[in-house]
């Protein structure tokens, strides 16, 4: 499973970078709002520091203003993926985007139905909003479940399937064992997937040991 970072955080993103963990960043006008500067600026400076896809939303509404907004996008960096929504235009512009090979990803999927009309547009990636999902007490986790059963039916759909709006460490674990292709993660998630008591306690107890018999691994 592919790991993105979902954030717009230039600092976070060079200091989560250096994980080696990180294969692509999402971004979406919320998140880019949180940063008070441009989006030109913000989007050419991630692009610089993240060879993998970096996701850049339109925010036309309209076919034209979106191919518009998309292939402008698109000349910023060749690891741009342009970023549309479920919607009859965005699926227009996906199909027509993708036909001139730029990267495109579909965003604000609620349905395995939306998933399908996704992959016919040729889009590159499908973003299912699993925690937006659970927030309504439906199971985000089904939804991948359903669209990775449904791509897996028809091998001429190459639709990635992103899983996002990830609250939760199950919510990846659960969607790992599915088989979805990449999780985008917020930086707080990322962060709590190297945790365990156990691990910390081991640790600490293990160093406790060491320092009893008074050995250096190092020669002098
Ligand atoms: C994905 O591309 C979106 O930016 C993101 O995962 C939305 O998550 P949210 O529901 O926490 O806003």
């Amino acid at each position: 499973m592919k790991f993105f970072l979902d954030t717009a955080d230039l600092n976070e993103i060079e200091s989560l970078i250096q994980t080696g963990f990180i294969d692509g960043i999402t971004t979406n006008p919320s998140l880019i709002a949180k940063q008070g500067s441009s989006m030109q600026e913000i989007i050419k400076n991630i692009c610089k520091m993240v060879h993998g896809p970096v996701s850049a939303e339109v925010t036309a509404t309209d076919f034209s203003g979106m191919m518009k907004e998309g292939k402008y996008l698109a000349s910023i960096a060749k690891n741009i993926a342009v970023k549309v929504p479920l919607t009859n235009n965005g699926l227009m512009a996906c199909k027509e985007l993708t036909s001139q090979g730029i990267m495109v990803n579909v965003t604000l999927c609620f349905s395995a139905g939306q998933a399908i009309l996704a992959a016919k547009a040729g889009a590159t990636f499908i973003s299912p909003f699993i925690g937006r999902l659970d927030d309504l007490g439906e199971d985000g986790v089904k939804l991948i479940q359903d669209i990775v059963t449904i791509y897996n039916n028809y091998p001429n759909f190459k639709t990635q399937v992103l899983v996002a709006s990830v609250r939760n460490i199950e919510h990846i674990i659960r969607t790992a064992k599915i088989g979805a292709d990449i999780a985008t993660l917020p930086p707080k998630i990322i962060k709590e997937l190297y945790n365990h008591s156990l691990t910390e306690k081991g640790l600490n107890a293990f160093l406790e040991d060491w320092k009893k018999t008074g050995q250096k691994i190092l020669p002098d």
